[in-house]
């Protein structure tokens, strides 16, 4: 197996190795510590079909729980991340975000297998947290440590949000619910469990709120971290090939999908790994 780390802040590129087949312990050993090193892993010319894709799940720490999407007809565990080429609704997933950290156990990371690639655009960027925050001044992070941030679905995920109700016309799946409308809390700053590592955990968007802090004070706060959290120099782009899995670490990065493949059709297949116990 062979790991070229990207350059950036994060994510390296996987060759030499077939991930479609049964893993070895020793295999998945190399592929966490990989990828527990470089947080995010695109794995090339993979001949992967939708029971690959479940059995390397589980492999690499079983299913975590998907709350708002179906699943696609005969994999309990598996999305579809799609958008036809003639559609016309907002981008899905377009926001910085850290998958469902809105759950009481957030999946500690997303596996996302390309099924259907557009010629141009549709690149997925990552931004690393470990990074951001060791970046910031010692006594912005000072002041930063100990605060508790309030996480919920509800602008994404409730019958009033961004997938709700008014959403028409778009080709995934979603399944809006009063359940987003619940909130759930976690340090802003974390410890990574797997590596120790310190940094932000999830951002303004499924974060709404600091625990004890006036909405007047907690926006402002959570709108100049998330620039901080998103600036260029944290970022790593992925562009999407044919063939290729993307594994990424939900308790290390923040994503977003891109456009710009307006006229063609996108399609991934993605499978959520749960959190250690
Ligand atoms: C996601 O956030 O799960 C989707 C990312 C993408 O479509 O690039």
């Amino acid at each position: 197996m062979r790991v070229e780390p990207s350059g950036e802040a994060c994510g390296a590129v996987v060759t030499g190795v077939d991930i479609a087949e049964e893993l070895t312990a020793d295999l998945v050993a190399q592929i966490r510590a990989a990828w527990l090193e470089h947080r995010v892993l695109a794995f090339r010319d993979q001949a992967m079909d939708d029971d690959a894709l479940e059995r390397f799940t589980i492999a690499m720490g079983g299913f975590g729980e998907d709350p708002f999407f179906a699943p696609i007809e005969g994999h309990s565990h598996i999305a579809a991340i799609r958008r036809e080429a003639d559609e016309t609704s907002p981008l899905f997933a377009e926001n910085w975000h850290s998958d469902w950290s809105f759950l009481a156990q957030p999946p500690a990371g997303t596996c996302l297998l390309a099924v259907d690639i557009p010629p141009v655009g549709g690149d997925t960027l990552f931004a690393d947290q470990h990074s951001a925050w060791e970046a910031l001044p010692a006594e912005r992070r000072r002041q930063l440590e100990g605060l508790t941030a309030i996480h919920s679905a509800r602008y994404a995920y409730a019958p009033k949000g961004t997938y709700g109700e008014g959403d028409k016309g778009r080709s995934m799946d979603i399944r809006p619910s009063e359940t987003a409308m619940a909130m759930q809390s976690h340090p802003l700053i974390a410890t990574h469990p797997e590596t120790g590592r310190r940094g932000f955990f999830s951002a303004l968007g499924y974060i709404i709120g600091i625990e004890g802090m006036p909405e007047d004070d907690a926006m402002p706060l959570l709108r100049e971290l998330y620039a901080w959290q998103t600036r260029d120099e944290f970022v790593h782009r992925r562009t999407w090939e044919p063939g290729m899995l993307v594994i990424w670490d939900n308790r290390a990065v923040l994503h977003r999908a891109t456009g710009g493949y307006e006229g063609h059709r996108r399609e991934l297949h993605r499978t959520t790994i749960a959190a250690q116990a």
